[in-house]
C-alpha cells in the first residue's frame, strides 16, 4: 500500500506484510502484521514518526516520496526504538542526515546502538514537552514499559490523533488503513488478543496507566505501530475496552498450584498425582490441577503457569536431562512477573537423574522460588517415595497459606 491520507496533513506512510508468520522469533502472526509509520505536515515543519523494518526501506521510501521529499523531513519522532521500526533509521538518515531524531531518554540511548553512530542530532523529551509544526502541536507522554523501557505516545491535539506506539496495535494485515474497513472482525480479533498477550500481558499496571492517560483524550484516530488505524465509534472503543478488561487486577479467590509433568512410564506422573494430593489436603479451597503436558495445548499450559500463584513441574531424565516438552512449557515463562513464584520439582530417573539439576539452574535463573531441594525417585516410586511425595505436597501447600 501507498501512503493514504489520514486527516489533513496527517498521512500512513507504512508497509505492508501480508505473508509474515513468525515475528520477532517466538510470536506467530497468522494474519499477516504492518509495519506503520505516519508522516504528519505542519505549516512549518514536517515530522515523521516511526521509520521501517530495514527489510522494507526501499519501499518504504518510496511511500513517504509520495507524500513529500524525504530532504523535507524535520524531525523522525521515535515513539520506541525497535528494530522493526528503528532498523531502517540509519538508511533514512543517508537519504536525510539533517533531520533531527526525537526520542525519549532510553530511546536516545538505544538508537545510538541501533545505528551504530554517535553523532545523532538528538533531541531527548520529557513528559509534557511538545514541538510545534505550525498548526499542529506533537506533545510527548512518556509511556515507559508499553511495551519498551523507551515508549512514548505522541499527542496532535488539533487532529484529535494520537501517535500511541504499539499500545492498542495488532498483528494484523488487510489491504486497508482504517478499521472500519476490517473485513474479518473476527480474525483481527484474535490478532488483536493474541497481540495483548504477548506484548502487553507481561506489564498490566502499566497499561492500566496507559489506559487512564489515553482515556483523558479525546481521541478520534489511535495510530498504532502495528495494525489498522483505530477510530472512535469503530474498533479503537472495542481496543480499549478488551485493554480494561485484560489489564484488569486479578480477583482475590482460592489459591491457583498446578502440577505439571511428563512421563514415559507413569513413574513421574505418580508423584505428579500424590504431590497434587498433598496440596489439596493443605489447601482444600485451592485449584490443584494436573496436566502431563504432552496432552495439553502449549498456550493453555503457558497461560496457566504465568497466572498460578505457585506450581509444582516434574520430569523423567532423558540423555541425561528433562525432557523437551518440559523446557518447551519453561520456555513461555512470563519471566518479568514470574519472579519468587515458589516451585516445587520433581521426577524419577533410571541411571544418573540430571534432570532435576538442570530444571532447578532454569528456575533459579528465572529467579523463582524454589521450595526445598528437588525430589527424585529411582525407577518406579516404592509406597514409602509415594508419602513422601505428598507429604512434600503437603509442606508445599502449607507454605503458601
Ligand atoms: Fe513491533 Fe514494539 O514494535
Amino acid at each position: 500500500m501507498a501512503a493514504e491520507k489520514i486527516t489533513d496533513g496527517i498521512w500512513s506512510v507504512g508497509i505492508l506484510n501480508p505473508n509474515l508468520r513468525v515475528f520477532d522469533i517466538v510470536m506467530t502472526t497468522d494474519y499477516g502484521t504492518t509495519y506503520n509509520s505516519y508522516l504528519v505536515k505542519g505549516s512549518e515543519k514536517t515530522a515523521l514518526i516511526e521509520c521501517t523494518h530495514l527489510s522494507y526501506f526501499d519501499r518504504y521510501l518510496e511511500n513517504i516520496k509520495k507524500v513529500c521529499d524525504p530532504s523535507e523531513i524535520d524531525y523522525l519522532i521515535l515513539n520506541h526504538t525497535e528494530p522493526d521500526h528503528a532498523g531502517g533509521v540509519a538508511k533514512l538518515l543517508e537519504a536525510n542526515p539533517n533531520m533531527e531524531i526525537i526520542a525519549s531518554q532510553a530511546g536516545s540511548i538505544y538508537i545510538k546502538g541501533i545505528t551504530n553512530r554517535t553523532d545523532l542530532k538528538l533531541r531527548v523529551v520529557k513528559e509534557g514537552d511538545s514541538i510545534d509544526l505550525g498548526g499542529k502541536t506533537l506533545q510527548f507522554m512518556i509511556a515507559p514499559f508499553l511495551h519498551w523501557p523507551d515508549s512514548m505516545f505522541t499527542w496532535v491535539p488539533e487532529d484529535k490523533t494520537v501517535f500511541s506506539c504499539d499500545f492498542l496495535g495488532s498483528h494484523y494485515c488487510e489491504p486497508f488503513t482504517f478499521d472500519y474497513n476490517v473485513t474479518y472482525p473476527e480474525a483481527y480479533e484474535t490478532a488483536f488478543k493474541g497481540y495483548y498477550d504477548a506484548i502487553f500481558g507481561p506489564f498490566p499496571a502499566y497499561v492500566r496507566k496507559g489506559l487512564e492517560r489515553l482515556k483523558a483524550l479525546d481521541i478520534e484516530y489511535a495510530c498504532t505501530s502495528h495494525g489498522p488505524v483505530l477510530t472512535k465509534g469503530n474498533l479503537l472503543d472495542y481496543a480499549m475496552g478488551k485493554y480494561a478488561e485484560w489489564s484488569a487486577p486479578k480477583a482475590a479467590g482460592p489459591k491457583d498450584v498446578p502440577v505439571f509433568y511428563c512421563s514415559a512410564y507413569g513413574n513421574t506422573r505418580q508423584l505428579a498425582k500424590k504431590i497434587a494430593a498433598g496440596i489439596r489436603r493443605a489447601l482444600p479451597d485451592a485449584k490443584v490441577d494436573t496436566f502431563d503436558i504432552i496432552k495439553h495445548p502449549m498456550p493453555e499450559l503457558a497461560a496457566r503457569l504465568n497466572g498460578c500463584d505457585a506450581f509444582a513441574i516434574g520430569s523423567p531424565t532423558l540423555n541425561r536431562d528433562a525432557v523437551q516438552p518440559v523446557w518447551n512449557l519453561l520456555s513461555h515463562v512470563d519471566a518479568i512477573n514470574s519472579a519468587k513464584r515458589p516451585v516445587v520439582l520433581f521426577g524419577s530417573y533410571g541411571w544418573s537423574g540430571e534432570a532435576a539439576a538442570n530444571l532447578k539452574a532454569r528456575l533459579e535463573g528465572l529467579k523463582m522460588s524454589l521450595f526445598e531441594e528437588p525430589f527424585r525417585v529411582v525407577f518406579v516410586p516404592s509406597a514409602e517415595d509415594l508419602e513422601k511425595a505428598e507429604e512434600l505436597g503437603f509442606r508445599f501447600g502449607e507454605s503458601l497459606k
